[in-house]
Formats: structure tokens, sequence, C-alpha cells
């Protein structure tokens, strides 16, 4: 399975992100985790299209665009969709709970151009997936309650992932269309084999990154216990 590494910008350097973004890629990172607090959905407050906009230009893999994964604890979401679009988001994330209409807003980012994503806190239940599979191209998985950085990972969230991943591989052979599965708090070195081989396939992670020098070496790290792991 593919693997992909997605840093939360969360932890970086807010007072030089241009910079973070463009290191992160190069030190090996397949993708930029780009986190939307309202200080309403959640309580805190971080960044919003206008910090998307000015990062885009930074985010470059191999002399391409590098996906920027948007996943948005605000609400309402609806308003604030196309803005990510035009900022140049990739993937939208939204949180169930902070939409009064799911399949709509799935609607709405996909005309939007961009992947859809659905986020899982903790408590809630997959049976939201029951009717719109054929409209998320992602499903985040949270292994802490959403709202800040550097929380431990909460080990329920393996079988979260072990249920999502029959989901997605039975839709799949039912030729429906490809869908990630991303899990996002408290993935670090020493548990990220485990998080893959319960069916993770893009893994974020923000303290366990950028809380080192070594960006490089922690993501190769990672890499190596996923493939110690079979994942
Ligand atoms: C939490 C955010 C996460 C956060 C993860 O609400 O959604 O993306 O940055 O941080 P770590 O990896 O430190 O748990
Ligand atoms: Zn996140």
């Amino acid at each position: 399975m593919a693997h992909r590494i997605a840093p939360s910008i969360l932890s970086a350097d807010f007072a030089r992100l241009g910079e973070e973004v463009k290191n992160v890629l190069a030190a090996g990172a397949d993708m930029i985790h780009f986190d939307v607090m309202d200080n309403h959905y959640v309580p805190n407050l971080t960044i919003g299209p206008m910090v998307c906009e000015a990062l885009r230009p930074h985010a470059n893999k191999d002399g391409k665009p590098a996906i920027i994964d948007v996943h948005l604890m605000v609400k309402p979401v609806d308003r604030i969709i196309p803005d990510f679009a035009k900022a140049g988001a990739n993937i939208i994330s939204f949180h169930p709970e902070a939409t009064e209409h799911i399949d709509r807003t799935l609607g709405l980012i996909r005309e939007q151009g961009c992947k859809a994503g659905m986020v899982f806190n903790p408590a809630t239940s997959l049976n939201l997936l029951d009717h719109v599979m054929d409209k998320v191209d992602l499903i985040l998985i949270m292994s802490v309650n959403p709202g800040f950085g550097g929380q431990k990972f909460i080990p329920e969230a393996l079988n979260k992932l072990r249920e999502a991943r029959k989901r997605i591989d039975a839709h799949k052979a039912a030729g429906g269309q490809d869908i990630w599965l991303e899990v996002d708090g408290g993935v670090k070195v020493d548990n990220i084999g485990a998080i893959g081989a319960a069916g993770a396939d893009t893994f974020v992670a923000g303290s366990a990154i950028f809380g080192h020098q070594d960006y490089a070496g922690i993501i190769k790290s990672m890499r190596a216990e996923l493939a110690k792991a079979g994942a």
C-alpha cells in the first residue's frame, strides 16, 4: 500500500511558515496538512484561506504543486469552502457535526474542484458514511479530540481504522472509487507501524515532525516503521 506522510503545520513555526512548508516537503513529506480552527467548533483559533493562498507557491514537490490537505474544524462549513478552493486547497475535509447537510457539503467541495473528506471524531460513528460513500474521497479518523496538537493517541482509533478499511475495500471491490484513509492525532514513530497495520494509508503528524530538528530523519524513521509492520 502507498503511504503518505502529511505533516500538520499546526506545530510548525508560524513566523516562518513558507520556509517550514518548503523544508518539510524537501525532507520527504508527501503533502501538507492545514488545520483550520475557529474558536467555536473547537476551542482554538488558527489560520484561514489567506494563509493557504500565501503558502500555495511555497508548497511544491518534485517541481509540481504539492497537495494541500485542508482540515476544517469550523462551524458552519459551506460558506468558507469556495474560499479555500480559490486559495489552492486540493483536499477539503469537514466534521459532519459542523454542517446541517452532509451530502450537500460533500457535493459543494467536489463542485469547487477539490477532493472531499469526512472527519470522524473519537465518538462519532462511521455509520454516517452509509449513504454517501460514492461522494467521499478521503475518510479522516481523529485519534485525539480536535483542537490542539501534541495530544496522546486514543487506542480505540485502531479499531475504527480497521472498520473504515473494511468499508473502503468493500466499496472498491464493488466497483467504487478510491478513498484515502487518513489518521490525525498523536501519530509518532513508535505507533505508526500499528496504525498502518490497522489500515491507514495517510498519516498526519504535527508535533512528532515539527518538534524535532531533523524532519528528514523522522519521516524516514516513520516509513521504516511502516515497512517493518508490513503495512
Ligand atoms: C488536531 C489537529 C491535528 C494536530 C495533530 O486537532 O487536527 O492535525 O495538528 O498534532 P499531533 O500530531 O501533534 O497530535
Ligand atoms: Zn488536523
